[in-house]
């Protein structure tokens, strides 16, 4: 009926109005000084991450996932801008505190393991509690071997890193992460360096940690194991595309994900006002942000309102007309206080002249809605 085919993941839509305080970055920027001048790795970067949740941050090499990522685990500190996490203000501490803090807050997992090859597997696990003065340090070595055995690696414990394959060296590498107990795992390319099999148990090891109600962020260049993870923040040229576009519109590239973002314009409707209006000029491409909608076919004209369908969060509107031409062909209406984001006309057409693969999407829902309203009216 009424409705888009590739409706949104629902599972995440159900966190949409969540509480997504634990992590926030505002207006985070980066700028490296190069010999070839100024680079701007962060362009004004807001984030907001709750608790629980699995995040993946995908973008083609350069786009700025690393340096996204250092921020938030105070590896490297922002130009300007604020992280907080937890209620700490990272982007104030000093080097020490940083250290310290990350120690108990956040357990870093990166590409190429980073053991220290002259410590065994145990002993690399028992560092960050030894760093932080954690348990005692008869419970660091139990510890540290539970959560050998909770990796899969029990039995090289007593392996130096480079005795292991690089799957067994990230699992003790994620071993590690955990033995603060941190609420909070950021890992950058974890799977970049191990074959596909191994990359699948290492995906398996992070949806449990999630289950057990961990906090993950994961950078990957990878759009398959991405897609793993129930949330995914697309970062191009520094910054972030909004994420219902994204998810909206999944065959634009990363690039005009990024030009359609740029161009977004933020209304908000009370319950029962009309966000379109039938027969009138159509001006705007919309996709629901918050709240609900629901569509209306007025048939005879000015007369009787005729229920299509309801339009939920994460879904679009608006483009029937923008692309077959003419006026509008119903009417739509907040039911609940609704937030959308708009694109202008132009802006739209702009963006699905330049990807087929949009454009054909579109023309097929579009089409279905075409269809409906025709079946509704000829069945009256
Ligand atoms: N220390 C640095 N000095 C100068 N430029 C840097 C530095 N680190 C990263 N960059 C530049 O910033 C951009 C983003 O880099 P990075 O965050 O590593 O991207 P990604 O991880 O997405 O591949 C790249 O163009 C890179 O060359
Ligand atoms: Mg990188």
């Amino acid at each position: 009926m009424f409705r888009t085919k590739r409706k949104s993941n629902n599972s995440n839509d159900d966190k949409i109005n969540a509480d997504r305080s634990l992590i926030k970055l505002r207006n985070v920027f980066k700028v490296y000084d190069t010999p070839a001048g100024r680079f701007t790795a962060l362009n004004g970067v807001d984030l907001n991450i709750g608790t629980g949740e699995f995040v993946s941050i995908i973008g083609k090499s350069g786009s700025g996932k690393t340096t996204l990522i250092n921020m938030l685990t105070g590896i490297d500190r922002p130009t300007q801008g604020e992280i907080f996490i937890g209620g700490t203000a990272v982007h104030d501490l000093n080097e020490g505190q940083t250290a310290t803090w990350r120690g108990t807050h956040m357990g870093v997992v990166f590409q190429f393991f980073q053991l220290l090859p002259t410590l065994t597997a145990l002993e690399n696990v028992r560092l960050p509690m030894d760093f932080c003065n954690l348990y005692t340090p008869a419970e660091r070595n139990a510890r540290a071997m539970q959560l050998l055995d909770l990796v899969g690696i029990a039995e090289y414990a007593h392996k130096l890193p480079n005795h292991l394959a690089g799957g067994q060296q990230q699992r003790a590498a994620i071993a590690r992460a955990l033995a603060n107990d941190p609420p909070i795992i950021a890992t950058d390319e974890p799977t970049g360096n191990l074959d596909s099999r191994t990359a699948e148990a290492v995906m398996q090891l992070f949806e449990d940690l999630v289950k057990q109600g961990k906090t993950i962020l994961m950078v990957t260049h990878d759009e398959d194991l991405a897609r793993r993870a129930p949330r995914t923040i697309v970062i191009h040229d520094g910054e972030i595309v909004n994420e219902y576009v994204a998810k909206a519109l999944p065959m634009l590239s990363h690039e005009l994900l990024l030009q359609a973002t740029r161009q977004l314009e933020t209304r908000t409707f009370a319950p029962g006002e009309p966000i379109i209006v039938q027969d009138a000029e159509p001006d705007e491409f919309f996709i629901i942000t918050s709240g609900e909608a629901k569509v209306y076919l007025i048939e005879p004209p000015g007369q009787y309102e005729i229920f299509m369908d309801t339009i939920h969060t994460g879904q679009y509107f608006g483009e029937m007309a923008l692309i077959h031409g003419g006026k509008r062909s119903a009417t739509v209406r907040a039911a609940t206080s609704v937030e959308v984001i708009a694109l202008r006309q132009q802006a739209f057409l702009d963006l699905i002249e330049q990807s087929e693969e949009t454009r054909a999407e579109l023309e097929r829902v579009a089409g279905e809605r075409r269809q409906a309203l025709a079946e509704t009216r000829n069945g009256i």
